[in-house]
């Protein structure tokens, strides 16, 4: 891997962004709210970026949502803005499970998600989609839920700020200088745990950069990738990687008639 630069989008404190860095990779981050900045001014460079990665917010798209104003989609929508315009090699978006797909011209994509509770004792599932240029894909792992001891990180979180780091899995150290308490904790809260940042970003090195990378090779054999579109491998004559990706696929074909 020659150019390791990339860009967040909607970075907040950029939680996805440490995993990231931490393996090696140049961050570089967009204006967000929260520092001043908004992404409606924000005009990047074109195929300077390896690649362009975020999660947009996601408060509209909530299940428990009953009022979505709108802004959701705005921002979704600069998502792709800026991908389009920086053209690169590949994208990661990030949200909650009810997101509206997108597909960006040029790039194969897979939509995939990842759930905190299978690296840690807490839970927090994130729903995620990458793209690529060349078509190379990832193939995550889909995990079993152990027994957790409660949910990741909310805005409003009870319990102390430390323990709320520990949980999002930042160093016993780590502050945020200026922020109010309830400041702090909505900032990590926001963030993508780095558990699964650090996962994200070594499942890229891995299947994207075909580098080695310190967690169990699990390669394919054959390269059949599962029907419903996560892009998961499956083997041998499967078609789906699970029944839920039966169900899925059976769920689009069924919307597709409608
Ligand atoms: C889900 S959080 C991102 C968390 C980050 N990915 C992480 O892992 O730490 C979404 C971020 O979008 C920012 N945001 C919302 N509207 C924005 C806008 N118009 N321009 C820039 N940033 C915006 C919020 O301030 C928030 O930090
Ligand atoms: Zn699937």
């Amino acid at each position: 891997m020659k150019n390791k630069l990339l860009l967040s989008l909607f970075p907040g404190i950029d939680l996805l962004g440490m995993g990231f860095e931490e393996n090696g990779f140049c961050v570089v981050r967009s204006p967000d709210l929260i520092t001043g900045g908004d992404i409606r001014n924000f005009t990047p460079p074109g195929s300077v970026f390896a690649g362009v990665f975020g999660g947009s917010p996601c408060q509209d798209f909530c299940a428990l949502n009953r009022n979505p104003t709108g802004y959701g989609d705005e921002m979704l929508k600069e998502y792709c803005r800026i991908v389009t315009a920086s053209q690169p090699k590949w994208f990661l978006f990030e949200n909650v499970a009810n997101f509206p797909t997108f597909k960006l011209e040029g790039y194969t994509q897979q939509r995939f998600d990842l759930d905190l509770s299978w690296f840690t004792e807490f839970s927090r599932n994130r729903h995620f989609i990458f793209g690529s240029l060349s078509g190379r894909l990832l193939d995550p792992i889909k995990g079993t839920r152990k027994s957790v001891l409660g949910g990741a990180v909310l805005g409003n979180d009870p319990r102390s700020f430390r323990a709320c780091c520990d949980i999002q899995g930042l160093p016993s150290d780590f502050d945020i200088p200026f922020f109010s308490l309830s400041g702090k904790k909505q900032a990590i809260a926001n963030g993508v745990p780095l558990p699964l940042s650090r996962y994200l970003a070594k499942l890229i090195l891995r299947d994207y950069y075909r580098e080695k990378v310190g967690f169990p090779d699990h390669q394919a054999k054959s390269l059949n990738r599962c029907l419903c579109g996560c892009g998961r491998i499956v083997y041998g004559r499967a078609k789906y990687h699970g029944p839920s990706c039966r169900k899925r696929a059976q769920r689009q074909r069924e919307k597709s008639k409608t």
